[in-house]
């Protein structure tokens, strides 16, 4: 569904991606794991349109897409899911939900309505008047995730959706995050927490300084303790070591 081929990115004259190799069949849950800094969202980005790369190509069924602009990669069913979340707050919960068909053009199918968002995520309908600003850390989550469902996307793009959130919001987002692949969502997932990683996909590809170094199963990767003690940070290593126990 999804492949780079020796993606080069720059921002401005730095290079940050080095040749990025990476695929991702339909259906299929993927992690990209990696230290701060190693070119996760930079990644991302680039899928999504946002970042062009210099060298290599974006290709999404069988089509280019690097080069394109976000919003015509957005048509062709990407959504991205940044890890600032982006919410708009100074709209309501509804209306941060209706944005995301604006200017779709002709691209919905009408499988994702605000009311069927509300079934899915009992807790945004019951905050639906509230203002973006007004929702707390995993209300704004669990809402960039189902805006970005609202563009009734193929592919997702999560970016450390756990990042900051009480563990019992990162228990509902893990459910939230499955229910989204049962429905034959292909999701691209970076994320620290590795239980969640481990849980949801089942290949990883670990990242470090711009490059993909390790690629592997779910059960390689819990094999491979050089690698996660080498390219994870130490907080999510120690994480899945109590986990073990
Ligand atoms: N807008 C920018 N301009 C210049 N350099 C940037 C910019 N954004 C990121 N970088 C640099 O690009 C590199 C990769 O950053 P990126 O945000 O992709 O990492 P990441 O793996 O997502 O890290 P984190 O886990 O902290 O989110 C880093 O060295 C970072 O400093
Ligand atoms: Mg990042």
């Amino acid at each position: 569904m999804l492949k780079l081929e020796g993606v080069h990115a720059y921002y401005g004259t730095s290079h940050i991606l080095h040749g990025i190799d990476l695929s991702i069949e339909q259906g299929e849950t993927v992690t990209l794991l990696g230290r701060n800094g190693a070119g996760k969202t930079t990644t991302m980005r680039t899928i999504m349109g946002l970042l062009r790369p210099k060298e290599g190509q974006v290709i999404f069924r069988g089509e280019v897409i690097s080069g394109h602009k976000p919003f015509q990669i957005a048509r062709k069913g990407i959504a991205y899911v940044p890890e600032e979340r982006a919410i708009f707050v100074h709209l309501s919960l509804v209306e941060n939900l209706k944005i995301a068909q604006v200017g779709m053009g002709n691209n919905l199918k009408g499988t994702w309505t605000v009311e069927r968002i509300f079934e899915k995520f009992p807790t945004l309908a019951e905050r639906k008047m509230h203002r973006g600003a007004n929702l707390s850390g995993g209300e704004q989550q669990m809402l960039a995730i189902a805006r970005a469902l609202m563009s009734e996307p193929d592919l997702l793009l999560l970016d450390e959706p756990s990042e900051g959130l009480a563990p019992l919001i990162v228990e509902e987002l893990q459910k939230v995050t499955r229910e989204i692949v049962e429905e034959g969502i292909t999701v691209l997932l970076v994320e620290q927490d590795l239980d969640m990683c481990t849980a949801l996909a089942r290949r990883h590809y670990v990242m470090d300084q711009g490059r993909i170094v390790y690629c592997g199963t779910n059960e390689e990767f819990m094999a491979n303790e050089e690698v996660r003690n080498r390219y994870l940070t130490l907080s999510s290593v120690e994480r899945t070591l109590a986990a073990e126990e």
